[in-house]
């Protein structure tokens, strides 16, 4: 594991989780990746669900990036916990069950974590008690919104019955008498207004169109056209849990698959740029890049697709988001990018995170 001190910087120590789930659609992101056997993939970590989702697919390199140690403590603990527990208490010790006693199971854990990983626990065992996938700011943000917003709108009951298995035709009448409200479309007009969300220290400085309208139309989406009864995202927001609906990497499934696969997977505590720097004689086959351009302006974005094609090869690729900004293929390496359009397009219809604009998925020629 690669744990480069130089890294490190003082400035991150005091850093806060700010996702403690990965909200990238990881059955979308593995067929947009199309992972090979032996393949090295460089992922952005967030959480770790979805470099763990990679792992699925026997790659023989998993490099997890992220500039924020908070991240990187969430996804080493979720690797020394899939080594160590059965399926059942993984569950458990997440959150996402009841039963373990999670603090006691850390403790006879922690010792297999490296010091600033086990540190970091150790001064947040409320985390790790409440079971460490509700321990992010943005789920803080999702259970606030379960708590105070969302009884003005719908109660408990319409929730369950929004997340039950029903065909589209149900689903647009429950949308149209259930949801669409004149309170449900202020919820969006004053909380994903521009300034809010600038506001809201989610790490974004540019925020670009009408995002409230924008919004409410890929919620609209993802309730009606998209099945909702298997939706882990929009089960957590609505239910503030993954009650029936688990991301890929919990579910039971794919448990061994990964559990296998965990001594592929490198956790690296830096940026992108600095990764790369680090392990410049690797070329990688794909890089899930989430929406890390968002919080970058353009000069950036494209400085860091340069530095990819350096660490790439014939045939890998690039895959990552756009949420509240576009970024897409630089006119100028469209003949080294090829952007492969018509699948991230198809793809992203089946898109279940819906914060999303679009999917964008480019190929190294
Ligand atoms: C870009 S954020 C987006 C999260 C995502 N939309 C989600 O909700 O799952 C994902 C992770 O990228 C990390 N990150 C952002 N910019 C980065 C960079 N340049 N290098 C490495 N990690 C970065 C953040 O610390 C965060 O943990």
């Amino acid at each position: 594991m690669t744990q480069n001190k130089t890294h490190f910087s003082r400035r991150f120590q005091s850093s806060v989780i700010r996702y403690s789930n990965c909200w990238e659609d990881a059955d979308v992101l593995l067929e947009a990746m199309a992972v090979k056997e032996e393949g090295k993939y460089l992922s952005i970590a967030s959480a770790g669900d979805n470099a763990l989702s990679i792992l699925s697919r026997n790659p023989s390199l998993v490099l997890a990036v992220d500039s924020n140690p908070s991240q990187i403590a969430c996804i080493e603990l979720r690797k020394v916990i899939f080594e160590n527990l059965s399926y059942k208490e993984v569950l458990e010790f997440l959150g996402i069950n009841n039963g373990l006693d999670r603090v006691y199971f850390y403790k006879r854990i922690r010792s297999l974590l490296s010091l600033e990983t086990r540190e970091f626990w150790d001064r947040h065992k409320g985390f790790i008690s409440r079971g460490i996938i509700h321990a992010g700011k943005v789920e803080k943000y999702f259970r606030l919104f379960g708590k105070v917003i969302l009884p003005l709108i719908i109660n408990r009951k319409g929730c369950d019955e929004l997340l039950e298995e029903k065909d589209e035709s149900e689903r647009i009448v429950f949308y149209t008498k259930e949801l669409n409200s004149w309170r449900w479309r202020l919820f969006f007009r004053i909380f994903f207004n521009r300034k809010t969300l600038e506001n809201l220290d989610l790490g974004r400085k540019h925020v670009e169109g009408n995002v409230a309208e924008e919004v409410m139309e890929r919620v609209k989406y993802a309730i009606t056209i998209l099945p909702t009864h298997n939706n882990p995202y929009l089960e957590y927001i609505f239910i503030n849990n993954f009650n029936n609906s688990l991301p890929f990497y919990l579910r039971k499934e794919n448990f061994e698959k990964i559990r296998k696969n965990l001594d592929k997977l490198m956790l690296f505590k830096g940026t992108l740029n600095e990764a790369l720097e680090s392990h410049e004689q690797l070329k990688f086959d794909g890089f899930n890049l989430s929406d890390i351009f968002e919080y970058m302006d353009y000069g950036q974005y494209v400085a860091g697709i340069e530095q990819i094609l350096d660490s790439s090869k014939k045939g890998t690729r690039l895959i990552y988001w756009n949420n509240l900004l576009t970024r897409e293929t630089p006119e100028f390496l469209q003949n080294r990018l090829k952007s492969l359009d018509e699948i991230a397009r198809n793809l992203f219809l089946q898109n279940r995170a819906f914060f999303y604009s679009s999917l964008i998925i480019e190929e190294v020629q």
